[in-house]
């Protein structure tokens, strides 16, 4: 039965990391997938973590099972980050899930098979997995504008309008922040007309939330959520801990449920644990332990928010220094809006092409869609990386 099968196409994103492992160039640079790297090229654990994984190697006593909704503590403390307090805990419910992307899928299933929904409209462009994790879910995948044809920034008219003509009952995919790929998003007062245009409309809104952060603070960074929380009755938002806390492998994300009421959010609940319970039965204990730790402790959640404000603050300087070095290269294109986005990622302007060349003659990996991953850059690489650039230009 297996003779038949042709080989599948690698992955868009963590393709490449094969790709990269396999290149035998020693100043090749992996600007692909999304982990943040510091200036040495490592992507560090951070010290709030390995304090808590102390904790945890004294403290913990037992690896029975989770329930399917995950630790009892780590729903209400993921909903603090997450609303501090801008929901009414009893119309909220959240699962703990095996990342940001186990979060994404639970929900695309709870929302075909346990709510009846048929289709998710995605922004174009969005991150690379979404049709596929929402298409496996059985959901229809449309698209909504979302950049202008500069590729480069928002369309906010175009998006409005997109939303407009979404049936009522569809739901649509929005990114909290730091839009995957284009690093592009709404401003508050757009955020606004986003929500209400969803709630006019009886769309039912997915908000993927992976980058916390990374753009403005953690605070900062919910603004779009609270207002969602404020504006409309019911949402669902599939957030992440693989980034702001490093925890990557661990595989450590949220999915929150907000409901009109506590009695529809307990409902949403049981049948969102029968979708796990189909799939993976409950989650993995380690990432969501480190978590709760952190989280629950005055201290820690302090050394956190520190070592999320260095990652942003970093990327930020890194977004300053490719800008500047083009200039001081004299490059025909003024890379000056790479500056004004937000989060790991920004769509660079390259065609398919030119991201080959880079590949093929330069060793340098980003994404096919044009995304840089700008945390892969560092002072060492930033002037080869430009070069490079002004090659394929
Ligand atoms: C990315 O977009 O690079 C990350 O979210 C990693 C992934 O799984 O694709």
């Amino acid at each position: 039965m297996f003779g038949s099968l042709e080989m599948a196409p690698p992955d868009a994103i963590l393709g490449l990391n094969v790709a990269f492992r396999n290149d035998t160039n020693p100043n090749k640079i992996n600007l692909g997938v999304g982990v943040y790297k510091d200036e040495t090229g490592n992507t560090p654990v951070l010290a709030c973590v390995k304090k808590a994984e102390q904790l945890l190697l004294e403290q913990e006593n037992s690896k029975s099972y989770l329930g399917i909704d995950g630790l009892p503590e780590y729903g209400p403390l993921v909903r603090k980050v997450l609303f501090d307090g801008t929901v009414e805990e009893s119309r909220a419910v959240t699962l703990q899930t095996p990342g940001g992307t186990g979060a994404l899928r639970v929900a695309g299933d709870f929302l075909k098979h346990k709510v009846g929904a048929s289709r998710i409209w995605l922004s174009n462009p969005t991150w690379a997995n979404h049709n596929g994790v929402f298409s496996s879910a059985g959901l229809a995948v449309e698209a909504y504008t979302y950049l202008d044809n500069t590729g480069l920034a928002l369309d906010f008219q175009g998006m409005l309008d997109s939303i407009a003509q979404i049936p009522a009952g569809d739901v649509i995919c929005l990114h909290a922040c730091c839009h995957n790929p284009s690093g592009v998003d709404p401003s508050p007062e757009q955020w606004e007309q986003i929500a209400d245009a969803c709630k006019a409309g009886g769309v039912l809104p997915l908000i993927d939330f992976a980058y916390q952060g990374f753009a403005n603070g953690l605070q900062e960074d919910a603004a779009a959520i609270r207002l969602f929380a404020n504006k409309v009755d019911e949402f669902l938002v599939c957030s992440s801990f693989s980034k702001n806390f490093g925890l990557y492998c661990e595989r450590i994300g949220a999915l929150t449920i907000v409901a009109q009421d506590e009695s529809a959010a307990t409902a949403a609940l049981s049948h969102a644990k029968k979708a796990v319970r189909t799939n993976y039965s409950n989650p993995p204990k380690h990432g969501g332990a480190v978590v709760t730790t952190v989280l629950g402790c005055d201290d820690l959640f302090t050394q956190w928010d520190a070592e999320v404000a260095a990652m942003r603050d970093r990327i930020n300087g890194l977004r300053k220094l490719f800008v500047d070095t083009m200039a001081a290269k004299n490059s025909p294109v003024d890379f000056s809006f790479i500056q004004q986005q937000r989060g790991m990622f920004s769509y660079s302007g390259l065609n398919a092409m030119q991201v080959d060349q880079l590949k093929n003659d330069h060793s340098i990996y980003i994404v096919g869609s044009g995304r840089i991953n700008v945390a892969g850059l560092n002072s060492g690489n930033v002037e080869q990386l430009c070069d490079a650039i002004l090659q394929v230009l």
